[in-house]
């Protein structure tokens, strides 16, 4: 199969290639494609290497704590998956004999786990049980819209049967059958570096034969643009808490955010809300803009000077239901985790120091 020696002499050296004695470690696998799922693959090498050095099997996983594991996704967002993986992790740990994983039987059963739909089921299966499986993302269907001249755009949900028939067809060829994983990663790198949006390198494509839209040179055509989800403008106000500890040292309010938090639930940060009104004495830092799935936000900075603690708790203003957690301003830079959090208290230690 064309498709598998071209795999074969060209696959990139990635570190879930390569840190592997056979492919077919379920759990680098499973770390490896929740991490892939919405970050590029640059910033996902690092990050999965720190990532295994302090969590090699899932039972250490299963352990973390949050503060283990907040600086190690720190930066690669949506880390609500990170949450789950570890939540999956402990139910797996939980249900196996120590230091013997024991996986789920099929991708259904890998489907009831936190975090894993059809995509990280497929990818799982097929790459670390030899299932033969079809893997579909973004690039995939790139490849199957040139193969077959599909000039719609690839994200129409009419246009998911077809490719799960086209590709189930190619995966049943028998070398592709017998290398499933394989043949799925194929797939996803021909579209990344092969197939790519603009620039087609069809000299280059091991399949281009059977391409129906290098045939027709409708490549430019097939796929259509995507259909993008409206964008929805978000003002926020952002209040940073301050006070003097009671060592005298500056501490900086941080608010664990719930489940009917409008961003970033269940996460520990600054307050915001979409409010207008602002607690007297705030003092604006500046505003910075941050996108969160298709929210795009503007977001205005405040710090707010409090009094000295006390040994009381103390909430940082009237209208904030809750209290904070009163950190000390050296490792806040530590606890947060959304680069929302993150671009606020820059502006808030720009204004700090002298
Ligand atoms: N993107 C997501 N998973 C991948 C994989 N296993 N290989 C290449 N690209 C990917």
């Amino acid at each position: 199969m064309q498709l598998l020696a071209w795999y074969d002499q060209n696959k990139r050296p990635l570190p879930w290639r390569l840190d592997q004695a056979s492919l077919r470690d379920p759990y680098r696998t499973w770390v490896s494609e929740v991490m892939l799922q919405q970050t590029l693959i640059p910033v996902v090498i690092p990050a999965y290497q720190r990532f295994l050095k302090k969590f090699p099997d899932v039972f250490a996983l299963s352990l973390a704590t949050e503060d283990e594991l907040r600086p190690l996704v720190k930066g690669l967002g949506y880390y609500r998956r990170f949450g789950m993986l570890q939540r999956a992790a402990k139910i797996i740990a939980g249900v196996s004999p120590p230091g013997k994983p024991l996986w789920p039987e099929n991708q259904d059963a890998w489907k009831v786990l936190p975090g894993i739909g059809e995509y990280t089921s497929a990818a799982i299966g097929s790459i670390a049980f030899g299932i033969p499986v079809p893997v579909i993302d973004g690039n995939v269907e790139r490849v199957l819209c040139r193969l077959a001249d599909i000039r719609q755009a690839p994200n129409l949900p009419e246009l998911k049967p077809r490719y799960r028939q086209m590709i189930t067809k190619m995966l049943g060829n028998p070398i592709a059958t017998a290398r499933p994983g394989d043949f799925n990663q194929a797939m996803m790198e021909l579209g990344q570096r092969i197939c790519t949006p603009k620039s087609p390198d069809c000299g280059a494509c091991p399949i281009s034969a059977k391409c129906a839209s290098r045939k027709a040179k409708s490549q430019h055509l097939a796929p259509a643009p995507k259909i993008r989800p409206a964008y929805e403008e978000v003002r926020l106000q952002m209040i940073i808490g301050l006070r003097r500890g009671l060592d005298g040292k500056r501490e900086v309010a941080l608010f664990r955010r719930g489940s009917k938090s409008k961003f970033l639930k269940g996460s520990r940060g600054f307050w915001y809300g979409e409010t207008r009104d602002l607690p007297s004495g705030t003092e604006n830092v500046g505003s910075f803009r941050h996108s969160i799935t298709k929210h795009k936000i503007t977001a205005d900075v405040q710090i707010l000077e409090m009094k000295p603690a006390t040994k009381k708790s103390c909430k940082i203003s009237a209208w904030t239901k809750e209290s904070p957690d009163w950190v000390p301003a050296g490792v806040v830079e530590n606890e947060l985790i959304s680069n929302l959090d993150v671009k606020a208290w820059r502006l808030v230690t720009r204004r700090l120091q002298p």
